[in-house]
């Protein structure tokens, strides 16, 4: 009735200067405003600022400034609830409850330029434009307005990697004070001096290019679109609908996880039956041409060669694998492959891969081959050939494939009709449709697409269940060969940063760091226990065991949880984190009773107090732990693993022990209680 009398009030207000709307908890309140003109808006968390006002709008080449002169016209607020299932996921049921608030803007004319759509959840929130047809014909976006103003930037802590860079997303994560930022690319994670975390983002980016955040002035953080090759940022028609720009909101860095705000955002399912889509682990011919020891090309180490696809089959069926990915079977690795993206076939195999005879192995055994393009970011070559690639593996049965876009950013080919060659950005426009464009016709194909260099995570998995996976940041692979590798707060901060945004294929799970003679600090920063942390703390559906077989012969307890550890989630709890230094996560199987916990922590040791509250209170468990002995050591002794089991119940009391860079896996399993 009250919110009634407001919605009758707001709509019968002469000249409505201000709307606000809040969330169903009312803890977040949502304002927006026209007073001086300018369309703006505000965010407050528990009565305290967190975004300061903040311009609204859009600039079309052909059109005035929509954000300038504008009036408040009809403003709506309703009450929503649509839960959901995953069909996958880390978390089976979604919840999906928000208060909604749409609010047009009119110019002098009392035209409506564009209607701003709010949608406020206990966890965050999102608004998006839509422009309605102002004007017909083709329409060049030039600028978009939005800012997220950090009310005190100075003290407000901020994890960031740099945008428009060459490394894409592939940048050790920076964590400075907010106001010492440039040009950053999202999900941005903040923290006030309160300590409320925030995390700034965008949710279902379809024909648009990605936000990055520009810093103006000190806390004025504003969308800054990547270009086309002709400097214009999205070119469209009226009218249209932006990307949500998505703000999560949480009083601890724990409460960012596990956020179902930016599925939410996205529209449901649109691929009807998608039980094809499967998640699991995988292993392939992979880390040996990371370390050098295969090539993807031909040659006397030739990694894809069809005894060696065999052999990976038979370990994969040995262990319990589902897949097995099999990289540089295809010609075109010979020579320089970064550079030479055109002479790419995805059709036609080395001589010493036979992937019709791979394929009936594998399918003889239970376990599905997954297949690889690597594109090295010639977009136009790949295009001209993506259906063919596509029946082709559909034609043998494989039922995922990992693409690949090596190229330094803004450095994506494509040609013309006219036959001009150009270079984009992996993030802009022409990308963000060519990623989406792949993921449709690989659904036509009963495919599901795992992207490396790919566009962010913007939560479309939901729409389409069969983007299966991605990468877009630093993964394993930077441990073979990076210059550093990755150091041992990455995954306690990707855990707060990149994760935000949805799965990612990290590849865990390397067990022998002594390769190539390296010293402790040019491989793998990481215990043993903490790559086994990771199937737990990094959540994807596919989960790579990235090591070569005849590594594990030699960890056979790291061996044990790897093929243990499931990637299908029932429900997914936080248990305790900080950007940076710890993560602990909690996941219950999918189907089943068992419960999976992974801790990691970065370079310093530390001991945590962890009630298991999350277990049922009328059963006793077996805990099986995985951790690190007291005399493991990243640099000196990494794969020292210990396993204990014990009983505990809802109510025990544990304490765990991690190393510096250590970790701990733990598997809980239900005892039968008679009852
Ligand atoms: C980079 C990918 O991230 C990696 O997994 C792959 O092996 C190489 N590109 C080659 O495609
Ligand atoms: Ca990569």
């Amino acid at each position: 009735m009250q919110k009634f009398f407001l919605l009758l009030c707001l709509l019968w207000a002469p000249a409505l200067l201000a709307a606000t709307v809040s969330s169903p908890d009312a803890r977040i309140e949502f304002e927006i405003s026209a007073a001086q003109g300018g369309a703006q808006y505000q965010v407050t968390f528990n009565g305290a600022t967190v975004i300061a006002p903040s311009r609204l709008g859009l600039t079309f080449a052909e059109l005035a400034t929509l954000g300038e002169g504008l009036t408040l016209g009809e403003v709506k607020i309703q009450h929503k609830h649509e839960p959901w299932e995953q069909p996958w996921g880390e978390q089976r049921y979604i919840e999906n409850r928000y208060q909604q608030l749409t609010a047009s803007f009119l110019n002098g004319d009392e035209q409506e330029v564009f209607t701003l759509e709010v949608r406020v959840f206990n966890d965050g929130l999102g608004f998006r434009y839509h422009v309605p047809e102002l004007i017909g014909g083709p329409v060049s976006l030039i600028d978009e307005l939005t800012q997220f103003v950090l009310p005190d930037a100075h003290r407000t802590d901020a994890w960031w990697i740099p945008a428009r860079e060459w490394n894409r997303y592939e940048y050790l994560y920076d964590k400075t004070t907010a106001d010492a930022m440039h040009l950053v690319h999202t999900p941005v994670t903040l923290r006030q001096a309160n300590g409320v975390h925030l995390s700034i983002h965008e949710a279902a980016l379809v024909d648009y290019a990605a936000m990055s955040l520009k810093q103006e002035r000190t806390g004025v953080l504003k969308a800054d679109l990547g270009p086309w090759s002709d400097g214009v940022l999205v070119k469209t028609s009226l009218p249209m609908t932006t990307p949500w720009r998505t703000i999560q909101i949480a009083d601890s860095a724990s409460g960012l996880l596990n956020s179902a705000l930016s599925l939410n955002l996205n529209e449901p399912n649109k691929l009807g039956d998608v039980t094809w889509v499967e998640p699991g682990k995988y292993v392939g011919i992979w880390w040996g041409m990371h370390i050098n020891k295969n090539t993807w090309g031909s040659g006397p180490t030739h990694g894809a060669t069809t005894s060696e696809a065999k052999r990976y089959i038979d370990f994969a069926e040995a262990h319990g694998f589902d897949g097995v990915l099999i990289e540089g079977w295809n010609i075109g690795w010979d020579g320089d492959w970064f550079s030479n993206g055109e002479v790419f076939s995805f059709t036609e195999a080395y001589p010493d891969f036979d992937i019709k005879a791979v394929a009936s192995y594998a399918r003889e055994r239970g376990v599905r081959l997954i297949g690889h393009h690597e594109t090295s970011g010639n977009v136009t070559n790949y295009e001209a050939q993506m259906e063919d690639a596509f029946t082709l593996y559909e034609s043998v049965g494989v039922t995922q494939v990992k693409t690949g876009y090596v190229a330094d950013g803004g450095d994506i080919v494509r040609h013309t009709p006219e036959g001009f060659k150009r270079h984009e950005w992996h993030d802009g426009q022409y990308m963000v449709n060519h990623y989406l464009r792949n993921v449709r016709l690989a659904a036509q194909h009963k495919i599901s697409i795992n992207t490396h260099e790919p566009i962010k995570d913007t939560g479309l998995r939901r729409t389409y269940p069969n983007w299966i996976s991605r990468e877009g940041a630093r993964g394993q692979e930077f441990n073979a060969w990076g210059s550093p590798p990755n150091p041992p707060n990455h995954i306690p901060t990707l855990a707060f940063t990149r994760l935000l945004a949805g799965p990612m294929d990290f590849t865990p799970g390397i067990v022998d760091m002594t390769f190539n003679g390296l010293d402790g600090w040019n491989r793998p920063q990481t215990t043993v226990a903490k790559q086994l942390a990771s199937y737990v703390v990094i959540y994807s559906p596919i989960q790579m065991t990235a090591d070569l077989p005849e590594n594990y012969q030699q960890h056979p307890l790291a061996l044990e949880f790897i093929e243990s550890v499931v990637t299908d989630w029932e429900q997914s709890v936080a248990l305790a984190g900080e950007v940076g230094e710890f993560v602990v996560q909690a996941r219950q199987e999918r189907d089943g009773k068992r419960w999976f916990v992974g801790g990691m922590t970065n370079e310093n040791s530390r001991s945590l107090a962890l009630p298991p509250s999350f277990l049922s209170d009328d059963q006793e468990y077996t805990l099986t732990l995985y951790r690190d002995a007291p005399a493991t050591d990243w640099r000196t002794n990494p794969a020292e693993l210990v396993k204990e089991s014990f009983t505990v119940t809802r109510g025990s009391s544990l304490k765990i022990n991690m190393v510096a860079s250590g970790g701990f896996a733990a598997i809980l399993t239900p005892q039968w209680t008679g009852k």
